[in-house]
């Protein structure tokens, strides 16, 4: 038996990256998916990726920062599935600037996809989950809003509230059986590093991880599915560091 035969998961940012990973994954255990990307063409990509492997999925345009967008994504979802039992906030930016340099442009635009997107897809789904009594909601945070971000403060400032607005959502969303957790990955082999480490710095990063390896996107999918499924139940409120050891809690 597979491990989400017959639920419904959104997850946004799945174009590529950690959350077509985890979209692929969740597939692969028998979820229907609603691959809810920013960018059309990598959403319709994962799309085919999922039904070429025998899933089911979704492709829908969707910017997480803008309520309408969200608003219409969770709509086609329950138009084409019914319901919606797992979302995961994936969808996330991280330009880098001093705070001393950063134009307030910036600041918003890393907020407002990172932590005022979660705050909106959570928004979105809560009333379907209240009214089946059941879903899990996961977010992905990151190890800078454990430790801060040198040059990234407000990708470090959107991942901790991440986790602040994790536990209070878990706290509301309790008495009803809905659980709400974090995924916390460390580097990862992704493109988003990329975007300011060269190759050499992305893959030196292994020497300070103690498993001695950086994070493959298929790592965060194994968490999340763990989450979504009845083997993570009486798990809430929580953040899973997923990072080979890089940060001890
Ligand atoms: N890769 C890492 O090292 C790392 C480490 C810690 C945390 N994370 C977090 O993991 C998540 C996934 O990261 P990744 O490395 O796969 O990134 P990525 O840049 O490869 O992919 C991010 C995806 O999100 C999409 N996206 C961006 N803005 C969006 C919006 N407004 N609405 C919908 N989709 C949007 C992009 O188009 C892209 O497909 C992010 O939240 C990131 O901050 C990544």
């Amino acid at each position: 038996m597979r491990r989400l035969e017959g639920r419904t998961a959104i997850v946004t940012g799945s174009g590529q990256g950690i959350g077509e990973a985890i979209a692929m994954a969740m597939a692969e255990e028998g979820a229907s998916v609603v691959v809810a990307e920013l960018r059309e063409d990598t959403a319709a990509a994962v799309r085919r990726r999922i039904e070429e492997a025998g899933g089911t999925a979704l492709a829908h345009a969707t910017d997480v920062s803008r309520d309408a967008s969200v608003d219409a994504m969770v709509e086609a979802c329950l138009d084409r599935f019914g319901k919606v039992d797992i979302l995961v906030n994936n969808a996330g930016i991280y330009p880098t600037s001093t705070v001393e340099d950063m134009a307030e442009d910036e600041w918003e635009r890393v907020i407002g996809t990172n932590l005022f997107g979660t705050f909106l897809c959570s928004r979105a789904v809560t009333p379907h989950m209240l009214r089946q009594r059941s879903g899990r909601i996961i977010s992905i945070t990151s190890g800078r809003g454990l430790q801060g971000a040198g040059n990234g403060a407000h990708y470090a400032a959107s991942k901790s509230g991440i986790i602040g607005f994790t536990k209070s959502l878990a706290l509301e969303l309790a008495p009803a059986g809905i659980a709400v957790n974090c995924i916390c990955p460390g580097v990862s082999d992704t493109a988003q590093p990329r975007g300011h480490r060269t190759e050499e710095e992305l893959y030196a990063s292994a020497a300070r991880i103690p498993l001695g390896r950086i994070g493959q996107p298929r790592d965060m999918a194994k968490a999340a599915v763990f989450l979504a499924s009845d083997r993570g139940r009486f798990v809430t409120g929580q953040t899973v560091v997923v990072n080979g050891g890089a940060i001890m809690q």
